[in-house]
């Protein structure tokens, strides 16, 4: 027991179970090179209230650096008793250079040293996902510009409604991760705010602690401005759960509309193999498993962020071991959301389209707006128009025809204001170019979307 860091008072073994239980070595070694930037910093900082000379900081600094050598390397011992990636590399350093070592923790909490190791690791990590976001953006774009003529039907209800170019969707789909992008931007401020410096409650002893320097020297933007807050404010971990939750429902619509296109039945897309799986007895079959498993992660992260959520509800005031349960969620979620960004892009940037399918699965009858379209530009009322296009489409399935076959005759027994020019209606390219306000789907709109999300993205 007097192993432990805290061992002082104790004088009792702790229960194989309890240490099991209560370690968090095991999955918080991941934060192990911002524990020793942590610390280092930390060091630098003792020297200005007077706790440790140059040399002392200097011996500090660079016995840190080998423990972070040993990690890095795959060479670091666990030792029985570390219970911590804290108290490990403490551990450890003081074998390293000896009593000195143990002068780093005055006036440092694992409070708040803990907030600060985690702090700076998310905001490594989201700068990542924030590339993999900006990559998957990218792809589609450049997707939507190259197949940017191909038309198929769009739908609501999973019905046929209009006609619109597959580029259009696509860009829809995007334009939800270029929102996700925005919001994940957003949260650096509030993950980058400094808890080092906190103590374990009530702020830090020692006189000439420049926490503004400390905060400049990890690259946080601000300083926390409570201590007791800074030591259990795990909001930004809940933002982040929330952030994934959100951007995967997203992930998953994306894939839900690919796997209905992926269908026989529609047979719009393909995913390449790279992204596919087989059956064990069905020869023939080939499973969009990532697209199932992009559906089905977002399941897992709402779960960590309402699990995390009820963690949180009922914890008093500053630090409690329940916010050791902030880091397997979150550790989860950062895995989860590159993971998955990243086999998004890479099905984005492999699949095949078939326009020819696209093409022969738009039928006349999604034209019937347009038609009352039509006589709207004859001086006729919409909710008219709206009856008389519902009647010609009564009209043809009575007499078994499609839509664009009923004869002008037939048309002007429904209104007088139908003339020859009727017939560019049934034209689906025309359709969809007269969609061409912000946001529509003719091919200049749609091209301007591409060039506003590009820039978004920059
Ligand atoms: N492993 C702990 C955590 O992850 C570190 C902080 C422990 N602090 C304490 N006073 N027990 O939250």
């Amino acid at each position: 027991t007097k192993k432990k860091l805290w061992g002082g008072r104790f004088t009792g073994q702790t229960d194989p179970i309890m240490h099991r239980y209560n370690e968090s070595l095991s999955y918080d070694k991941r934060m192990w090179s911002q524990d020793i930037r942590g610390s280092q910093a930390y060091a630098r900082a003792l020297v200005g209230c007077k706790i440790l000379t140059e040399e002392e900081k200097d011996e500090i600094v660079s016995g840190l650096e080998k423990v972070g050598q040993e990690w890095s390397q795959s060479t670091f011992q666990i030792a029985q008793d570390d219970e911590d990636i804290h108290t490990a590399n403490e551990r450890r350093l003081k074998e390293l250079i000896g009593p000195v070592a143990g002068k780093l923790h005055t006036g440092r909490s694992r409070n708040d040293q803990v907030a600060t190791d985690m702090r700076m690791w998310l905001m490594e990590e989201v700068e990542l996902i924030q590339n993999f976001l900006v990559e998957l953006i990218s792809v589609m774009v450049q997707r939507a510009r190259q197949e940017v003529d191909a038309l198929m039907p769009g739908y609501t209800h999973l019905q046929r409604a209009q006609p619109i170019r597959w580029s259009h969707l696509l860009l829809s789909h995007a334009t939800y991760f270029a929102s996700d992008l925005a919001r994940l931007r957003s949260l650096i401020p509030r993950i980058s705010v400094l808890p080092l410096g906190s103590g374990p409650l009530a702020g830090n002893p020692f006189a000439g602690l420049d926490r503004e320097a400390l905060a400049k020297d990890l690259g946080f933007k601000s300083v926390g401005s409570n201590s007791m807050n800074s030591v259990s404010d795990r909001d930004f971990v809940v933002e982040f759960l929330m952030w994934f939750s959100l951007t995967a429902v997203h992930l998953s619509k994306m894939a839900e509309d690919l796997i209905i296109y992926s269908t026989a039945e529609f047979g719009f897309v393909q995913l390449s193999d790279a992204y596919s799986t087989g059956s064990s007895i069905m020869p023939q079959k080939k499973n969009p498993d990532s697209l199932e498993l992009l559906r089905g992660k977002s399941g897992r992260v709402f779960g960590q962020m309402a699990g995390f959520m009820m963690s949180l509800k009922g914890i008093p005031s500053t630090y409690n071991k329940d916010l050791q349960e902030d880091k397997e969620p979150l550790f989860d979620a950062v895995d989860t959301a590159k993971d998955s960004l990243q086999i998004a892009t890479g099905v984005m940037s492999t699949m095949t389209i078939f326009p020819e399918k696209m093409l022969a699965a738009l039928t006349p009858d999604m034209l019937a707006t347009d038609l009352a379209d039509y006589l709207v530009r004859k001086g006729i009322p919409f909710r008219e128009t709206h009856h008389i296009s519902g009647s010609a489409v009564k009209m043809s399935e009575d007499k078994k025809v499609p839509l664009s076959s009923l004869s002008l005759e037939e048309l002007k027994t429904l209104s007088p204001a139908f003339e020859a020019d009727v017939e560019r209606v049934w034209l689906m390219e025309e359709s969809v170019e007269r969609r061409d306000a912000i946001g529509g789907t003719s091919r200049r709109a749609v091209l301007e979307q591409c060039d506003r999300l590009i820039r978004e993205i920059a």
